[in-house]
């Protein structure tokens, strides 16, 4: 790709997702963008950046950014803050909290919401009247994947098989096994498209838990102030927010305290 086409790319990328694709990106978006030119019969990337430009849909601009964004994740990904999490909901039930709600900002493929929801509702003991988890991306393909919740068995593998033998149906055997998310993780998870990058967010709050890790590292200083000040607005008082230990709050003024690494407490 032409340095100048990239850099059309870079700025479109930039304005409509908040992501800063650094020069080491080239590579990278070259070869994501050719894939997705294959599929749609254009030879040329600056005729495809004109196709996704003018689409008024903006569908293929979901395309795009589908093929751009880095959809790495997994099951107990940084278990720390699911043992955080699970004392949490523990101790707000004993004191008789009614109502939950956590948000997982950037949910990819739906390994960190089930997650969360196994947590609470072992924590719980139990489904609970009240408890929602929202998870969201800007993904549209990861978000029908979560929606779906079906893993490969070598996804599972850091699921103990005891939690994996009650929230999941699996389907064959052994390592070719498919394992399907049951009804009690999916009716507490409701998915959604989310720009972190486009606030205010249409969410009211407050919320007891977010989740927003590892995607703040995509995003310039600018984009990050946006995001943490409208999680601070959607946070109770009182509230936790987890970051990836890849991310950093350095730099960026908020009513957040450090609890422990890449846990904040808001004061
Ligand atoms: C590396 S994954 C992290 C997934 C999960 N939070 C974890 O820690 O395992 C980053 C996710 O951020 C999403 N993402 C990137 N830019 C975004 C944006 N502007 N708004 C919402 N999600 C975004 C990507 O689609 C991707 O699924």
């Amino acid at each position: 790709m032409k340095k100048q086409t990239f850099e059309k790319f870079k700025q479109l990328v930039y304005q409509k997702s908040g992501i800063t694709l650094g020069p080491q990106k080239v590579a990278l978006v070259t070869s994501r963008v050719s894939k997705r030119m294959r599929a749609l019969n254009i030879t040329d990337h600056d005729a495809y950046l004109r196709f996704v430009i003018e689409d008024k849909t903006s569908g293929e601009l979901v395309h795009l950014l589908d093929s751009i964004s880095t959809n790495v994740t997994s099951f107990y990904r940084e278990p720390a803050h699911y043992d955080f999490l699970a004392h949490l909901i523990q101790k707000w039930d004993v004191a008789k909290q009614a109502k939950f709600r956590i948000w997982c900002a950037a949910s990819s493929s739906g390994e960190e919401p089930y997650c969360l929801a196994m947590t609470t509702l072992e924590a719980l003991g139990g489904p609970h009247q009240d408890f929602r988890i929202l998870a969201t991306d800007i993904s549209t393909k990861v978000l029908d994947a979560a929606q779906k919740g079906e893993y490969a068995a070598s996804k599972l593998e850091p699921v103990p098989a005891a939690m994996r033998q009650k929230y999941f149906t699996a389907s064959g055997s052994g390592a070719n096994a498919t394992y399907t998310a049951k009804e009690a993780l999916k009716r507490i998870v409701s998915f959604n498209r989310l720009n972190l990058s486009v606030t205010p967010f249409p969410m009211k709050g407050p919320l007891d838990v977010v989740f927003c890790r590892n995607v703040m590292i995509y995003f310039d200083n600018a984009v990050r102030t946006r995001l943490l000040h409208e999680i601070v607005r959607l946070l109770k008082p009182g509230g936790y927010l987890m970051i990836g230990h890849s991310d950093s709050l350095v730099g960026i003024k908020t009513p957040l305290k450090t609890i422990q690494p890449a846990v904040f407490q808001k004061i």
